[in-house]
């Protein structure tokens, strides 16, 4: 039995999807345990593109079990869009009854803050992840379990410890016109076919582990953006890393922990990000990687490897492997930049243990060149078939940070992997 989780170890979009995709072929049971839909993980399923929100990037696998565990933010629009693209590749989703449903209200109120702070905004996805954890902490949210109840029920849970009167004054407070709360009973109601999918996941689980079988959990979005470990307050509301696992479904041991990280940095929304590079080097790397956000389309921010928010990565969360995507959109750049160092004041920072928004927004980072390669790698399938410059790259990588690269990406294709 073996445990793998497969996190970012940036600011998400790393391609978590497509290696979660190729593991799942070893793995029955795959678990999504945290975020929601401001998450798009894109896999290739004979050969058609299928950008996926909520559940597991194993889902066209037939065959497989993907989990939406109780710490998942569910838009019930969307999941069900995302069982049917499961029931037509014969596999199975599952639904925790304790994760929370993200209402229209959660939605509105998300995009009116953003509107409403200007240029403090945090440039969220407008998912409504803010304002449905808050719900969820405050304790009164409302989750998949409430969709087996009868409608006078339903309205007496969104009235419970005030929850839709809360909710509802906020909106007003912006000017705005929330939902009605019957209309609220009906837009949850018309979600029941949804309970078919019910079940205690953390038994399913623990049942497989017991079992000797090889489970995966999927993190979503990365290190950089979790709410304790990442940039605050430029995070999203969950833990949708390593922690998460722990937290959400009773699981304390993970056998490896795979770190996803494209061989340069993307970042969406606001934030610091300071290897980020604005010059015409940018604009060609955004072309060449399709830098645009999946869920939002919004551009993605283009930054060099940034090897001190990696050390710290690896460092939170336990990362025992690497993975490197999106190698072959660096073919070209010369020279390839690493940040090897922070330096504050001109002084260079030790960032070991922690590295705060502070930091990170006034800090230069202290930037290694190396040598680019011009040749197309798409086709390799071996390390050793790499030019020399580009095999560089990634021992360079791998001594810097002492963790081992154990797959490299080179393309789109579901087959454009480098396994070591
Ligand atoms: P929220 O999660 O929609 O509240 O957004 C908070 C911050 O996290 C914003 O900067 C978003 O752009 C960022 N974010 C959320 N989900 C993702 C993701 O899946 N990939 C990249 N950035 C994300």
């Amino acid at each position: 039995m073996t445990t793998i989780a497969v996190i970012g170890a940036a600011w998400g979009d790393e391609g978590k999807g497509k290696i979660v995709d190729t593991l799942a072929a070893g793995h029955k049971t795959v678990v999504r345990f945290a975020g929601g839909p401001n998450a798009g993980h894109t896999i290739y399923a004979n050969g058609k593109k299928v950008i996926l929100h909520l559940v597991p990037s194993s889902v066209t696998c037939p065959g497989t079990l993907n989990v939406v565990g109780p710490g998942v933010l569910c838009e019930p629009v969307i999941l069900m869009e995302e069982i049917n693209i499961a029931k037509t590749h014969g596999s199975t989703v599952l639904l925790d009854p304790a994760a929370h449903i993200i209402t229209p209200w959660d939605v509105q109120l998300d995009k009116l803050r953003e509107i409403a702070s200007g240029s403090g905004a945090l440039g969220t996805t407008g998912r409504g992840i803010g304002p449905c954890t808050e719900s969820r902490t405050a304790r009164y949210g409302i989750r998949l379990s409430d969709l087996t109840l009868h409608t006078g029920d339903l309205r007496k849970a969104l009235l419970a410890r005030h929850y839709a009167h809360e909710r509802m004054a906020i909106i007003k407070s912006y000017g705005a016109t929330p939902m009605t709360i019957d209309d609220m009973v009906i837009w949850c109601a018309s979600f029941r076919s949804l309970t078919q999918h019910l079940c205690d996941t953390r038994a399913v689980v623990h049942k497989a582990l017991n079992d000797g079988e090889n489970v995966m959990f999927e993190g979503a979005q990365g290190v950089m953006l979790d709410l304790y470990l990442g940039t605050y307050p430029f995070v999203t509301s969950t833990n949708p890393t390593i922690g998460g696992i722990a937290t959400t479904m009773g699981v304390n041991k993970v056998d490896r922990v795979i770190g996803v990280t494209k061989a340069y940095d993307t970042r969406v929304g606001n934030g610091p990000f300071p290897t980020e590079i604005g010059d015409e080097v940018a604009d060609k790397i955004g072309k060449v990687g399709a830098e645009v956000g999946s869920t939002t389309g919004r551009p993605r921010r283009i930054g060099w490897l940034d090897l001190v928010a990696l050390k710290y990565a690896i460092r939170m969360t336990g990362i025992t492997e690497l993975v490197l995507t999106k190698l072959d959109v660096l073919t070209g750049i010369d020279p390839i930049f690493v940040a090897m160092d922070y330096m504050l004041d001109d002084k260079a920072v030790d960032r070991y243990a922690t590295l705060t928004t502070d930091i990170m927004s006034r800090s230069k980072p202290s930037l290694q060149g190396l040598e680019g390669w011009t040749s197309a790698i798409c086709g390799y399938r071996k390390f050793s078939e790499l030019p020399i410059n580009a095999q560089r790259y990634v021992r360079f990588i791998e001594d810097n940070l002492k963790t081992p690269i154990t797959m490299i990406g080179v393309g789109p294709e579901r087959d454009a992997i480098i396994m070591r």
